[in-house]
């Protein structure tokens, strides 16, 4: 085993041998093991999904790899943060293994399957960023078939994301229970993101209040507005605070992301947002 145990104070797994070596020595011993994929640039809302692994399971695995088949050749994958040493830092005391492969390791020579996932994946996200879901699907049903742990965390800050490998570990019986971690914010109610740090000063003040409007127009559809007339009536508020481009503000059927056709919710609602500030795309998403 080459488990790296001394460059930061926290076991590190860099192969999937590796990987599995320790979650074998765990069920040995008779341990119960969360996973919480991530893509590194951790903050408090990453951590908050480590600790909740934590309250459930006795082992904790961090996954951090930037996954590039999630990005489209246009998006910032080569910009996104990397810092690995400072996630290992904050995961001391909190997390138990932090798996980080190499992208090779992730995707050999040859490499050849993709996991798509069709009516979920579609609308919102899915419509923006036609190539994203597949990216996500295949790699979180790689990061849980390589560990196979009990429970896999994941925040419902990407709640389409979220109902997406539910229906994953579903359709595929794959053996392990999925939660959902509720959305960290910042102070004024920004929600936490790795991109928050692009935002610049002033942008970062019209973000913060990016939340508020979506709360006030869930409250409006909630007491009996017509939805795309409040929507309506949101976006035109998002960007009149400096948004350079709405790309959706829906209210959807929570689970599985249905329209709804008579403009008013019948099952359980999630209004979801993704607009643009700069170079900034933030999304967000509150029950309706
Ligand atoms: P990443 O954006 O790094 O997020 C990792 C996990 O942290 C996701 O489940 C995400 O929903 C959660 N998260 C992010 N911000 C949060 C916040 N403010 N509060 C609570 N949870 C939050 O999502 C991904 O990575 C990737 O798509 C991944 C699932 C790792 C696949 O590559």
């Amino acid at each position: 085993m080459t488990i790296d145990t001394t460059s930061y104070k926290i076991p590190v797994a860099r192969s999937v041998a590796d990987l599995r070596a320790t979650v074998a020595e765990w069920r040995k011993a008779g341990l119960t093991i969360g996973l919480v994929p991530t893509m590194g640039a951790l903050h408090e809302g990453h951590l908050s999904l480590v600790d909740l692994v934590k309250c459930k399971c006795d082992r904790a695995v961090v996954s951090i790899f930037v996954n590039p088949t999630q990005f489209a050749p246009h998006e910032d994958l080569d910009a996104y943060p990397r810092t690995e040493a400072a996630d290992a830092a904050k995961l001391i005391g909190r997390g138990d293994l932090i798996f980080a492969p190499t992208p090779d390791e992730m995707y050999p020579q040859g490499f050849s399957t993709t996991v798509s996932v069709a009516g979920v994946s579609g609308p919102l996200e899915g419509e923006m960023r036609p190539t994203h879901f597949a990216g996500v699907a295949t790699i979180v049903s790689k990061l849980i078939l390589q560990t196979l742990p009990d429970i896999a965390v994941f925040g419902e800050k990407d709640w389409q994301q979220l109902q997406v490998i539910k229906r994953i570990v579903a359709d595929l019986n794959i053996p392990v229970e999925i939660l959902g971690g509720p959305i960290l914010r910042e102070s004024d109610g920004l929600a936490m993101s790795s991109r928050n740090v692009y935002l610049s000063e002033s942008e970062r003040k019209a973000a913060g209040s990016l939340n508020i409007i979506v709360r006030e127009t869930a409250a409006k559809v909630a007491a009996g507005a017509i939805i795309p007339e409040a929507t309506r009536e949101g976006i035109d508020r998002i960007r009149a605070l400096g948004f350079d481009h709405v790309d959706y503000l829906e209210v959807r059927d929570a689970g599985s992301l249905a329209f709804f056709p008579t403009g008013h919710a019948t099952a359980p609602a999630r209004i979801l947002v993704a607009a643009k500030i700069g170079r900034t795309r933030l999304i967000d998403n509150m029950p309706v």
